[in-house]
């Protein structure tokens, strides 16, 4: 791999200014003569910048990854410090926080873009330091991911997990159209919650849902979407508009996430109805799966959060010690993870895990 190496000395390892003078020249011929080893050798440094931590998925992730970074350190018998920030939907903190994570000497960066468009910025600070760099969860447009070989994104294709939520539905349609078509017009009537405007998520979820609908041969009639961006409250909020607007005659919701869908849910137990219409998800969350088990979630999509975030591990320690990822790259720079549907039938596969 084409990467910038790095001079001995980490940013972290640079001598400390002025007053110390004679202490710092003996750390820093210390550092020469140990090669700058004592950091590299033995200890991996993690900065992971997250968008916020106030995203139930995110912030599953996030303790996958610390987790996984304990298994690995018995695994490995190295050292691995996660440095975790949270960005609170603020892109210019994240800036900050990769600054920070650059300053501090780490060896690997993991960046779940709070603007998709700012990878750019982010891409540029890595290299010039030589430190590789791998986006999760929000995915930057391609020519952002290849402007350099140290560049790579880990996440699941979104256009597949609207066609899986699509076909949830297109499916239900197929076993009993009475009860899905309630006002017997063979037309399927629906609402779209929709996550954060501009996520790719977002974007694709709502377009390859629908196509897989109708693509099946179902003639659809969109009632209303709305942006919901990925929040149970903001969803409950638009869905009991909705059903004050169109009562009985919604009959399929779909969500570009499980929280989402669980704040529809949240506002249809509040206005109490002998049916609910069918409701769609993405994620496969513990509290969504408790949802398909209570019949309140027809179905979601598990989004493999956990399997991310093995691979973004996998990355860092192989890029660390010199080796070829250890994990299936496409197209040098990205890992896909698939997506699968779940539903009552094999929901307990996924409670298990
Ligand atoms: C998940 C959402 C999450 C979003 C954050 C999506 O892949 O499905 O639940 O809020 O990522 O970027």
């Amino acid at each position: 791999m084409r990467r910038k190496t790095r001079s001995c000395c980490f940013p972290s390892c640079r001598p400390p200014a002025g007053r110390w003078g004679l202490a710092a020249l003996l750390a820093l011929a210390l550092l020469v003569l140990s090669g700058c080893g004592g950091g590299k050798e033995d200890s991996l440094r993690i900065g992971a910048a997250l968008y916020t931590q106030d995203d139930t998925f995110i912030s599953a992730m996030a303790q996958d990854l610390e987790g996984l970074v304990r298994e690995a350190e018995s695994e490995t018998g190295k050292k691995i410090t996660l440095f975790i920030a949270d960005g609170k939907s603020s892109q210019s903190t994240q800036m900050d926080q990769v600054d920070r994570f650059l300053a501090r000497g780490c060896d690997v960066l993991f960046v779940n873009l709070v603007d998709r468009t700012a990878a750019a910025v982010i891409a540029d600070k890595a290299e010039a330091e030589g430190v590789p760099l791998v986006f999760f969860n929000r995915q930057p447009v391609a020519e952002d991911i290849q402007r350099w070989d140290g560049i790579y994104y880990v996440g699941a294709d979104a256009r597949e997990s609207g066609e899986l939520q699509g076909r949830l539905v297109l499916e239900a349609w197929q076993t009993d159209r009475e009860a899905l078509d309630r006002s017997g017009d063979g037309i399927l009537q629906y609402v779209m919650l929709e996550g954060e405007p501009g996520h790719q998520d977002s974007l694709l979820r709502t377009e390859y849902s629908i196509k897989a609908v109708t693509d099946g041969g179902v003639e659809v009639e969109k009632l209303a979407n709305e942006t919901a961006n990925w929040n149970r409250a903001q969803a409950a909020a638009r869905t009991a508009q909705w059903l004050e607007e169109f009562g009985e005659g919604i009959e399929v919701i779909f969500s570009n996430n499980d929280d989402m869908a669980l704040g529809a849910i949240d506002a249809l137990a509040d206005t109490p109805r002998d049916r609910w219409p069918l409701i769609v998800g993405v994620d496969a969350t513990a509290p969504a799966l408790e949802a398909v088990a209570a019949g309140q979630l027809y179905g979601t999509v598990h989004n493999d959060g956990r399997g991310q975030a093995q691979a973004m591990i996998a990355l860092a320690l192989a890029l660390w010690n010199g080796e070829d990822p250890a994990v299936e790259l496409t197209d040098g720079h990205y890992v896909w993870l698939p997506y699968r549907q779940v539903t009552l039938e094999n929901l307990e596969e996924f409670l298990e895990r």
